[in-house]
């Protein structure tokens, strides 16, 4: 069965890693998805392989710092599909230090990018889908945000996206609209395998490393953090809303 059949789908940072996994699955249960990133070129190929398998995809540039750009996007999004009925703000960095080194730029730039970005992502996106009383939204959030060490400024950023994420189902519950958060563990993608580079550890040694430590022996793959993005974003989850979803193979 598809789930999203005539939903139209917005997914911030999809040109790679978790961002393409989530827009690869949301097209094939029948979403048109507008796949985001700092520039459509970069976005392009995940639209050639969602369109290959016979779904459909636009490549849309966006820098989701920027809220003028962010409020073209999501009007274009609609102008083009009729709708916004998906938001899955996924865009995200890192720049790890440890607090007497980390410069304020850095603390700036990630609080910018992985929270800010997701108040302007949803008030733009809330636009079209309170006079359509209906929306799904999904933020991720991370584990670190229970804490980790170098990681000050994202910890911050994302338990911000927590608590975000928290009151805004309670604002927009009342127009149809569900706001949940995916807080992953460790899951394979280039932003992990710079954390390796930085420690100085071969990519495949650092993710055996902390496969060691997680409950469930590996760690995650995106699509499996897709799959419960697209859980929360579909009617399955109707009934679920300010809610943060650990998904990390058991971690505590
Ligand atoms: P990634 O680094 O592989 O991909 C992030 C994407 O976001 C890139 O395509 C990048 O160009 C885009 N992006 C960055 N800044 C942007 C901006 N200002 N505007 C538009 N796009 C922008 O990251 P990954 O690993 O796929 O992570 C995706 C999300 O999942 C992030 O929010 C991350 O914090 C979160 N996460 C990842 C975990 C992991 O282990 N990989 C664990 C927990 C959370």
């Amino acid at each position: 069965m598809e789930r999203f059949t005539d939903r139209i789908a917005v997914v911030t940072g999809a040109a790679q890693g978790i961002g393409a996994a989530i827009a690869q699955r949301l097209a094939a249960e029948g979403a048109a998805v507008a796949v985001v990133d700092l520039s459509a070129e970069r976005a392009r190929p995940v639209v050639e392989t969602i369109t290959a398998a016979g779904g459909r995809a636009v490549a849309l540039g966006c820098d989701v710092t920027d809220p003028a750009a962010v409020t073209a996007m999501t009007d274009e999004v609609v102008a083009t599909f009729g709708q916004l009925d998906i938001l899955v703000n996924n865009a995200g960095i890192t720049r790890d230090n440890l607090l007497f080194k980390m410069p304020a730029q850095d603390w700036d730039a990630v609080l910018t990018t992985n929270l800010s970005s997701m108040f302007h992502c949803c008030q733009a996106a809330q636009r079209h889908m309170v006079p359509a009383r209906y929306g799904k939204i999904v933020n991720l959030s991370s584990r670190s945000a229970l804490g980790n060490r170098g990681q000050v400024n994202y910890a911050a950023a994302k338990a911000g996206v927590q608590g975000l994420t928290a009151t805004l189902a309670i604002e927009l519950g009342p127009y149809g609209i569900n706001v949940n958060a995916v807080a992953p563990g460790f899951v394979a993608t280039a932003m992990t395998a710079a954390v390796a580079a930085r420690i100085g550890m071969d990519t495949e040694q650092h993710r055996r490393q902390v496969a060691e430590q997680t409950p469930l022996r590996r760690v995650g793959r995106p699509e499996e953090i897709a799959s419960v993005v697209a859980f929360l974003a579909s009617e399955d989850a109707s009934y679920v809303s300010g809610q943060t979803l650990y998904v990390n193979g058991g971690a505590r």
